[in-house]
């Protein structure tokens, strides 16, 4: 089994150690291969807010750098640990750069068979939610089976400390637990309505987004899939009501 753990902290501190926890939890029991891809140090360019990798396509992206490269790790990998630094209320500059890179995965989602472990570390609760949150995008179709905070203020006393530890190591104990079972992408409701949504958009705008028109048009699932009959209901009952309220823009 393969972990691939991708952390935007330029630091090997508070980020680091958490992971380094997880990591020789799980090689305790089980037999695993980590991997750490630290965001300082592969060549990620600034988003210029161009939108061509929505609306033309990734490849249209004018930014040549590493991007390609971290996108075959992460498809590479059984097990994703995506870890920031919560800064002032939200994941890092580094992260939130990486977001950006491939916010195209919400609209074209990629990464069915990865189950994912989203991770902040952060002196207090204070913006835990929110740089939470900010990760959720980034997993494109896979599966959250852990998102768990870090807290780590200077001023904690050893019991607190103490507490902390016993939490991450609880939650890594859970993560292993989960990452062992085998696993099979079964649509829930949420991605089937995700999919109705883009498919009609691209049915009624036709090709105002080559990219997502591209995508969506041949597909009746955004992987194959065995879908159930009542799975096939869903998608076409909520197409076609998603593209009625487009038609009479409600949406
Ligand atoms: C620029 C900056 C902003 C921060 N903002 C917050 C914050 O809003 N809330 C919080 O609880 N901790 C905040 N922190 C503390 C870090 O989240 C915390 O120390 C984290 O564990 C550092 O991770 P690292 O050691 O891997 O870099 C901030 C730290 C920095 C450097």
């Amino acid at each position: 089994m393969k972990i691939l753990a991708i952390i935007s902290s330029p630091r090997k501190k508070n980020t680091y150690q958490a992971i380094k926890t997880i990591e020789s939890m799980h090689k305790k029991r089980y037999d695993c291969e980590y991997e750490y891809l630290f965001l300082h140090k592969v060549d990620l360019k600034g988003c210029i807010g161009c939108h061509l990798c929505l609306t033309e396509g990734e490849d249209s992206c004018p930014l040549k750098d590493d991007r390609d490269m971290i996108i075959s790790k992460i498809e590479a990998a059984d097990g994703v640990i995506l870890a920031s630094p919560n800064h002032t209320m939200n994941v890092n500059w580094r992260m939130k750069n990486f977001i950006d890179r491939f916010s195209y995965l919400m609209h074209r989602p990629r990464y069915f068979n990865q189950r994912f472990m989203i991770l902040i570390t952060s002196g207090s609760y204070q913006g835990i939610k929110g740089a939470l949150k900010a990760l959720a995008p980034m997993v494109s179709g896979g599966k959250i089976i852990s998102k768990f905070a870090v807290t780590n203020s200077p001023g904690m006393n050893d019991k607190k400390r103490k507490k902390q530890a016993k939490k991450l190591q609880n939650e890594a104990r859970k993560f292993i637990k989960k990452m062992k079972k085998p696993f099979i992408h079964n649509p829930p409701f949420g991605y089937l309505i995700w999919f109705s949504v883009f498919k009609a958009m691209t049915k009624e705008t036709g090709k105002d987004s080559p990219a997502d028109f591209e995508y969506y048009s041949t597909k009746e699932y955004f992987v194959k899939t065995d879908l159930s009959k009542g799975q096939r209901l869903i998608l076409k009952i909520s197409i076609a009501i998603f593209g009625f309220l487009i038609r009479i823009g409600m949406i």
